[in-house]
């Protein structure tokens, strides 16, 4: 399919979504947010046998940024129920990132404002290059963040760091994104963390996809519940797992002192 504000492109097993309206910093319109919706859920659909992709990069159009945010124009117009069904639609792409079968790296460059940090929340990890800026300064337009942040920016900060950068509304610099555990990595070059990122996702796949898969299930579930709650569902998972392809594989290589062959199975 074809988009006019994302381009995606896969190369050796490894999908790319670039968020491309470069003149608005690729600022999140509602046109955005219903191609992205339509681009991931199709995604979804076709890659359950990993058909695709093996893993996913989200990134931004040029150098300058990754995103700066929802479209702040669009907002101008918007009636308060218009409103909340942008946010809910912006909610559901960032549930999308977090329920596909492969690992999604958002890959970071100049500005992640407001609805850009909250996309980048809700990939598995986050890389940046040096320019890369992160913040929720939606309160300095009179607004809050839509997009998730107000949940996740603390369960990934604490909630009292994530409250003095939401209420300041503040830049947040790449180095303190890493020293608080925002973003993992940081590169010189765009094009070095994409090629990283990619070399990264390759590798990663040599593992089990199926166990990566579980895994990021149970982590993302565990999100949501208590301690007690999770460990339950990691039990069950753990379960389950034994009657995977993947894991019979894995463990007899291991015996046979071999190199796995995983199917994802
Ligand atoms: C619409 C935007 C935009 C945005 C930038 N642009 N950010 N358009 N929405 N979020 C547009 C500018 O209007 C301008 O277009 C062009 O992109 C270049 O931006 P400049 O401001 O000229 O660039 P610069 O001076 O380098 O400043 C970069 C910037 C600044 C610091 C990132 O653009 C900025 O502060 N942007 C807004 C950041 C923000 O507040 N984001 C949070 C939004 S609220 P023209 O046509 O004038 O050249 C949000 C809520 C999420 O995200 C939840 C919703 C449910």
């Amino acid at each position: 399919t074809n988009y006019e504000t994302l381009l995606f492109e896969v190369e050796n097993e490894i999908g790319v979504i670039t968020v491309n309206r470069p003149k608005a910093l690729n600022a999140l319109s509602e046109q955005v947010h219903s191609e992205l919706n339509a681009l991931l859920k199709e995604f979804k659909n076709l890659n359950k046998d990993y058909s695709i992709a093996k893993g996913l990069i989200l990134t931004g159009a040029e150098d300058k940024a990754f995103i700066a945010g929802a479209d702040i124009k669009g907002m101008t117009t918007m009636t308060a129920e218009q409103a909340e069904s942008f946010a809910r639609l912006g909610q559901e792409n960032t549930l999308l990132f977090e329920s596909l079968n492969v690992p999604v790296i958002a890959c970071v460059n100049g500005y992640a404002l407001g609805g850009g940090c909250e996309m980048a929340m809700s990939c598995d990890f986050i890389y940046g290059t040096k320019t890369a800026v992160f913040g929720q300064p939606e309160v300095k337009l009179g607004l809050i963040p839509g997009f998730g942040g107000t949940q996740r920016l603390s369960k990934l900060v604490g909630r009292n760091r994530a409250k003095e950068i939401t209420y300041s509304g503040r830049n947040v610099g790449v180095e303190e994104a890493k020293e608080i555990g925002l973003v993992v990595a940081i590169f010189e070059t765009k094009d070095e963390m994409l090629e990283s990122a990619k070399t990264y996702l390759s590798k990663m796949m040599r593992n089990s996809p199926h166990a990566i898969l579980e895994a990021k299930r149970v982590m993302n579930e565990g999100n949501d519940l208590t301690i007690s709650e999770g460990l339950n569902v990691e039990a069950k998972a753990f379960g389950a797992i034994f009657n995977s392809d993947d894991m019979k594989e894995g463990t007899k290589a291991f015996v046979e002192k071999r190199k796995p062959v995983f199917t994802g199975k």
